[in-house]
């Protein structure tokens, strides 16, 4: 590349053409916004923020192009009469139906004559370090309630195996009554529930290391659908596989994964078991992850796989979106609140992260990103 020398003075073109290059790969979103407040500049990262392409919105006023953001207009009016930048720490935008955590400034563009010729407005999208916030704070609720109930749980253990034997052996010396061995089935049933509720306890407590091994994460969801495939009939659910069918294997624990992917389908099926059987629609969705907060963490893979499960049940309000992966958080009359607990787990030992959102007009989404190592990334 050719040095800039500041001192020669470049013809006007070039000089625009620098510092739109220099803004167009800028990694925050910047927007610049003439007097009218009509959009002029849209860079890449605006256009990833606010997944809009640059041509939908160049040449239209700000409030008609962000309509559900209205603080924009807002910030840009108040620069616009004080003449000074804002700063807006914390902001929650809404475009698209995405509620984005995001640092807002504006800042003036003054012309030669010292008049304010337009604004420029810079976004700072927040939601990963929110992602990674989040995250770090459930797990150390996490980590401080497992001993707990992992200590817990181990002692319910033995005694339901008990409890079950006994009820088994009961029910074989009954005389040939329905009405007893209802009682024995009840007792055996029950106690099966309160072991897997054991189970999941264990696991959350102390969860077992990963075992790492290459794995094809469409071989994973596979049989995740293979084993809730009487569920998924029963329930007359039709179910779409939208898979890449070129991401490269990951390194992972097949087994946890499963489980991962077990707990997020079967959350979908009951979900949907409250809407109508025709609108029951699973879509599962396999890609190369895109969004630039996962990919620019510093440390770490630079490439990740993501799995969307799509559901058409009937969303999750924001107050509880904030809540769905705490421990014993459910709102099912049956539910332990442990699956997505147990499942972020999981991912999070895989150095992965987690994200779930509701979508218009109803339903929800859970992204699950997974790294991918560099040496196998290499080699397909
Ligand atoms: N796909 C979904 N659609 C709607 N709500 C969901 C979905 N997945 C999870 N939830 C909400 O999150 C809660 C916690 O889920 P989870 O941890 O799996 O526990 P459980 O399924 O036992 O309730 C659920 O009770 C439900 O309120
Ligand atoms: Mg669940």
């Amino acid at each position: 590349m050719v040095p800039i020398d500041s001192s020669t003075p470049l013809p006007e073109r070039a000089r625009s053409t620098i510092w739109e290059n220099v803004l167009r790969h800028f990694k925050d979103a910047v927007i610049v916004l003439d007097k009218q407040s009509t959009i002029v500049f849209f860079n890449q990262a605006a256009e990833e923020l606010t997944r809009t392409p640059r041509a939908k919105v160049l040449g239209h006023h700000s409030r008609d192009a962000f309509p559900d953001s209205p603080i924009l207009t807002q910030m840009v009016e108040r620069t616009q009469s004080t003449k000074q930048s804002e700063t807006r720490g914390e902001e929650t935008l809404r475009i698209r139906q995405r509620d984005i955590p995001a640092r807002v400034t504006c800042v003036p563009i003054w012309d030669d004559v010292g008049e304010v010729d337009g604004h420029a407005i810079v976004v700072q999208d927040l939601s990963y370090q929110k992602t990674l916030e989040e995250s770090a704070r459930r797990n150390e609720s996490l980590a401080r309630l497992g001993t707990l109930v992992a200590g817990m749980a181990h002692e319910i253990r033995n005694p339901l195996a008990g409890i079950k034997g006994a009820a088994q052996l009961l029910a074989k010396k009954l005389p040939d009554d329905r009405s007893l061995s209802e009682y024995t089935e009840v007792i055996s049933s029950e106690t099966d529930r309160l072991s897997a509720l054991v189970e999941d306890l264990l696991h959350l407590g102390v969860p077992p290391k990963p075992t790492l091994s290459r794995i094809n994460i469409h071989a994973v969801l596979q049989r995740a659908l293979t084993l809730l495939a009487p569920e998924e009939k029963q329930k007359k659910i039709v179910l779409a596989c939208h898979f890449d069918p070129s991401l490269p294997d990951i390194m992972a624990d097949q087994n946890q994964l499963e489980q991962v992917f077990l707990n997020l389908i079967k959350n979908a099926f009951d979900a949907m078991a409250e809407i109508a059987p025709e609108a029951r629609r699973l879509i599962l969705q396999t890609k190369m992850e895109t969004d630039y907060h996962i990919l620019r963490k510093p440390e770490g893979p630079s490439s990740y796989l993501r799995v969307e499960v799509n559901d058409a049940g009937p969303g999750i309000e924001p107050e509880a979106l904030s809540r769905i992966f705490e421990p014993f958080y459910t709102t099912k009359a049956r539910g332990t609140g442990l699956g997505l607990a147990i499942a972020q787990r999981i991912v999070s030992d895989h150095h992965g992260s987690m994200r779930a959102f509701a979508v218009e007009p109803n339903g929800t989404s859970v992204w699950v990103s997974l790294p991918i190592q560099k040496d196998i990334r290499h080699d397909v």
